[in-house]
């Protein structure tokens, strides 16, 4: 069937884009466990960014889990396919213009190798939120930690599913150390010059 796909060519390019916008865009990826402060961070971030005229958008469990993935669960192969779809909606938000944040668990190194494949190691920044478990349960915002110790819910990263930790990510924060203010000052610094024209 794909043999039958042909692309067209489209007049405007990724870079005709960015040039109207007055940016690069790119991915800034944020994984770490449930709780770890991804969501928080990346919405500071995204404000920090919009402040100084730049165009965004944020992936996160709330628009996507519950639109384009609802058919989607937490076993392995799910998650997998979870980060895939994301990674290919980033890849065209990329190529509009925008910077993209995304605010997902994705527990498993493979598949994050696969999101760097997908919107090119140029395009891809990765921020590990490390925070450690036991503060992640202690503050269990959702209390699902409580529920997974309880039995309740089967597959929960950091109890009783794996999460991978980047061996080497661009920035890493744990937030038992730095404020979102200090972590927001962090991942400015090192997008500032892949955002200049
Ligand atoms: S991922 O593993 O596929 O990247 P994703 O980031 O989309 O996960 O969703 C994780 C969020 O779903 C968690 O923050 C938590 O609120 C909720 N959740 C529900 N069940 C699970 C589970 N079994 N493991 C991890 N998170 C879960």
């Amino acid at each position: 069937m794909q043999e039958n796909i042909i692309p067209h060519q489209f007049s405007i390019s990724q870079k005709e884009r960015s040039e109207l916008k007055g940016h690069n865009s790119f991915l800034l990826w944020f994984t770490g466990l449930s709780g770890s402060g991804k969501s928080t961070i990346a919405n500071a971030v995204e404000k920090a960014l919009v402040s100084e005229g730049i165009h965004t958008y944020t992936l996160d469990g709330d628009n996507v889990r519950k639109g384009l993935n609802n058919n989607l669960g937490f076993s392995h192969e799910d998650r997998t396919e979870n980060i895939r779809r994301i990674a290919e909606v980033a890849n065209l938000m990329v190529d509009s213009g925008l910077v993209v944040l995304a605010a997902f668990v994705s527990p498993y190194r493979v598949d994050r190798e696969n999101i760097k494949t997908i919107v090119g190691a140029a395009h891809y920044v990765e921020i590990f939120v490390n925070t450690p478990l036991e503060e992640c349960e202690r503050r269990d915002v959702k209390g699902l930690y409580a529920k997974a110790r309880a039995g309740e819910i089967s597959n929960f990263t950091g109890i009783n599913a794996p999460y991978e930790a980047p061996d080497d990510p661009d920035v890493e924060i744990d937030t038992t150390q730095v404020t979102v203010e200090e972590a927001v000052t962090k991942i400015m610094n090192h997008i500032k010059i892949k955002l200049a024209k």
